[in-house]
């Protein structure tokens, strides 16, 4: 069950965000920025009470009504999560609605604290899009944005500077939290307890270039990133500070350009090859209108753009994930912004093109999301990913003589059993394929048997690309299917694999040809004298409500 925080669920509102962040003209907005920034740490300073167990942000009340078994098990999970993320570098975009609405900033950043004190290297790229337009709309004026950008005349400067200053403080003020004296005392704590456990940094990091005039409209003070200053950034992390990165961009010649914050952040998180870009909504919009599934690979997600560029953004709920990137050609869509789509979604993508293993989409409001996305396998987002299941594809008929080739060794051998052409084509809609460089290098089966066994067969990985992980990319794609299928118990026949599925967590089952526990459809046509051995595997059920479930960090 997912826990909101106090966001904003009007719909009006963010709808006009929607479509100023998808490069439509903005309207004015009427609420005051004063009204609602006078944001201090309050909610946050008492959060972090006497209970607080190291001198980190951290809100913990070890005798709070946790159940003990249960905490435990939480901590299990997580900890190999927390040994792989370790010294890895996360860059984080938190734009305007998010840095504008106080509770959900205080979250967010309370988890930053987090990883910042298990060891991640922290970059936070932070929006005053909002912040801009109130400012702007206490003064009478008017945000326009043309492509994604705001169209910055001397007052659209004047108040992004002023956002800008405001934001930085509020955000370093936020990270500044320690727990009280009473707690640091309690713990044998001296004075190094109340220094702020989290250093920010913030500077001249991002060079920029005027945009210009583009077909007649002149851009003025709006700028367009043309380098970031990766060593500086790298060794402040390497200091162990977090960095803050503005939307501000500098020219050689000393100017101040108003950047896209989606754009600092992408170009970042892919020089400093960060392993991953975490962009934050405040609202669950981006989620039902696109029925984001837990996780996209690469290709899935850039399908996913092809089919907004193509149709538009759906109003409502899309309904399906269903894809076809026939239609579109996946080169142009590594851009990070793309006409009618929505930024995280864009930055994620470019981002994952170039380098970034995995990119996340989090709907900032729910409670501690961060932590759950980071240290539980299922997460709660959105994961796009680069890293897995690239070139992993469900087999087509041009594929049957590439699969023939591939078996042919092993059932010379007599690993496998033979399968005529004709067997192999009506079982081809099971078949999974893994392409590298045009050719196919691994395949298998997954054959369902009833409604929620399944049988993985012909799995097979090229002899020249074993031993590089491809087995175990290829059977958690399986499972993964397996589980959107709801499927819950596979198993297998083998003679000389046993080892490997074993490790893998399949359990023996005895001989198959007598076995009780597969449907006797199956039984009949196995062969005694083979005396294959039957191994079955009880898969976990997916822990998110929306469907899929991941594999890896
Ligand atoms: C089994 C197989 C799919 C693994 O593919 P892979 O891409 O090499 O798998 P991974 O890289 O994920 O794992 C490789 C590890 O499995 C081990 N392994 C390979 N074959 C094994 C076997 N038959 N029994 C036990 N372990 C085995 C390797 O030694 C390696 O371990 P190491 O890195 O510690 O040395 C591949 O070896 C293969 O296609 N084998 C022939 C086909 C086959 O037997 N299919 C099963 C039909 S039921």
């Amino acid at each position: 069950e997912m826990r909101l925080r106090g966001g904003r669920t009007g719909t009006k509102d963010m709808r006009r965000t929607w479509r100023r962040r998808c490069g439509c003209k903005s309207v004015q907005r009427n609420e005051s920025l004063a009204a609602k920034g006078q944001k201090k740490s309050a909610s946050w300073t008492q959060k972090v009470g006497p209970t607080a167990a190291t001198n980190s942000n951290i809100s913990v009340d070890l005798n709070g009504g946790l159940d003990p078994l249960h905490f435990a098990r939480s901590f299990r999970q997580a900890y190999p999560y927390i040994e792989k993320h370790r010294n890895s570098t996360f860059v984080f975009v938190l734009p305007g609605e998010v840095s504008a609405d106080e509770n959900v900033l205080d979250g967010i950043l309370q988890d930053v604290a987090i990883l910042h004190g298990l060891g991640v290297r922290i970059v936070l790229a932070v929006g005053i899009g909002q912040q801009v337009d109130e400012l702007l709309g206490m003064r009478g004026k008017q945000s326009v944005f043309m492509d994604g950008y705001r169209v910055t005349d001397a007052a659209a400067m004047r108040g992004v500077m002023e956002a800008s200053g405001a934001v930085r403080v509020d955000i370093e003020a936020r990270l500044s939290v320690i727990p009280t004296v009473a707690a640091v005392r309690r713990h044998g704590g001296n004075r190094e307890f109340l220094e702020p456990a989290v250093k920010v940094v913030s500077g001249n990091y991002i060079r920029a270039k005027r945009r210009g005039v583009v077909n007649g409209v002149d851009f003025s003070h709006a700028g367009e990133v043309r380098g970031i200053d990766v060593e500086a950034i790298r060794s402040q992390l390497g200091r162990g500070c977090i960095v803050l990165l503005s939307n501000i961009g500098y020219t050689a010649t000393g100017e101040v350009l108003n950047c896209n914050t989606y754009e600092v952040a992408t170009q970042t998180a892919q020089m400093l090859q960060a392993q991953k870009l975490i962009c934050f909504t405040n609202g669950d919009e981006l989620f039902t209108r696109l029925n984001l599934p837990a996780w996209l690979t690469l290709k899935d997600a850039q399908a996913l753009i092809g089919r907004i560029l193509l149709e538009g953004l759906p109003e409502t709920n899309c309904g399906s994930t269903t894809l076809d990137d026939s239609k579109c050609d996946n080169s142009a869509l590594c851009q990070w912004q793309v006409r009618n789509c929505p930024l995280e979604l864009t930055a994620c993508v470019s981002a994952c093109c170039d380098g970034v293993a995995r990119s996340h989409i989090l709907d900032g409001r729910v409670e501690g999301i961060l932590l759950q996305e980071m240290f539980t396998r299922d997460g709660v987002g959105c994961m796009i990913s680069a890293d897995i299941y690239e070139g992993t594809r469900k087999a087509s008929a041009e594929d049957v003589p590439a699969i023939e080739k591939l078996l042919e060794p092993l059932v010379e051998n007599g690993t496998l059993l033979r399968r005529s052409r004709e067997r192999l084509l009506s079982e081809l809609q099971y078949f999974t394929v893994v392409e590298r460089d045009f050719k196919i290098v691994a395949c298998a089966a997954l054959i369902p048997w009833g409604s929620d066994t399944a049988e993985v067969a012909a799995f097979v990985v090229s002899a020249g690309y074993r031993r590089e992980g491809r087995g175990d990319v290829l059977l958690d794609y399986i499972e993964q299917s397996a589980r959107s299928m709801g499927i819950r118990k596979l198993f297998l026949l083998t003679t000389r694999t046993a080892d490997w599925f074993e490790m893998r967590g399949f359990k023996a089952a005895g001989y198959a040809h007598a076995s009780r526990d597969i449907p006797h459809e199956r039984t009949k046509h196995v062969d005694p004298l083979r005396n294959s051995q039957l191994y079955m595997k009880i898969l976990e059920q997916a822990t998110g409500s929306r469907p899929g479930s991941r594999i890896g960090f």
